[in-house]
């Protein structure tokens, strides 16, 4: 796997909180705010905006733990999903903790999360546990277990 190209993933600075705070909010229904974003930023987080042909499409950030990567979230725009985006800079994302050591990937996602799992699974992470009511409600029902995934680098 060749390590991402720079048009691909680009650092995520501070000008571009509000797009990706925005972005987010169209994606989730429990979204990270701004200032969630901020904290990633400053607490020293891998933090990207992923890229299609120089135009930003979508955003994730990854926090390094030791010789551990954690996704802490990834988003696709919504009229850019489905085109093989996820699935090219979540390999990215993977070869550039790979490239600082790190041998394993870990992420959660929610049991109701079917593009994601199916990405996340089609790219090689196994379930390895489960966080009890980790999600608050997506619905009307109560609050959602987190799947645990883990993908040996
Ligand atoms: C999850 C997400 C990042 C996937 O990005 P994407 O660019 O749409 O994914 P891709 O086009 O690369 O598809 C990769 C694989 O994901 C799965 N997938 C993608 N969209 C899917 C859908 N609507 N339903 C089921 N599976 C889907 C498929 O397995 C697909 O592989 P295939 O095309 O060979 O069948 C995107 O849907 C997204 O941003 N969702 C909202 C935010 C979110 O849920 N983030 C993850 C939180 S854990």
């Amino acid at each position: 796997m060749s390590v991402a190209r720079q048009t691909d993933l680009v650092p995520m600075l501070e000008g571009d909180l509000d797009w990706v705070a925005a972005r987010e909010a169209e994606l989730h229904p429990h979204p990270w705010t701004r200032g969630n974003f901020a904290d990633a930023l400053e607490s020293g987080n891998e933090a990207w905006i992923l890229r299609r042909d120089a135009r930003p499409v979508g955003y994730a950030v990854v926090l390094p733990v030791l010789d551990e990567a954690h996704l802490l979230t990834i988003g696709v725009l919504a009229p850019e999903q489905g085109k093989g985006l996820g699935r090219a800079r979540l390999a990215q994302l993977i070869a550039v903790a790979r490239g600082r050591g790190a041998t394993r990937f870990f992420l959660e996602v929610r049991p109701s999360n079917e593009a994601a799992l199916a990405l996340y699974h089609s790219a090689g992470f196994e379930a390895v546990g489960r966080r009890r009511g980790y999600y608050p409600a997506a619905g009307g029902s109560g609050p959602e277990d987190a799947i645990v995934m883990r993908l040996a680098l």
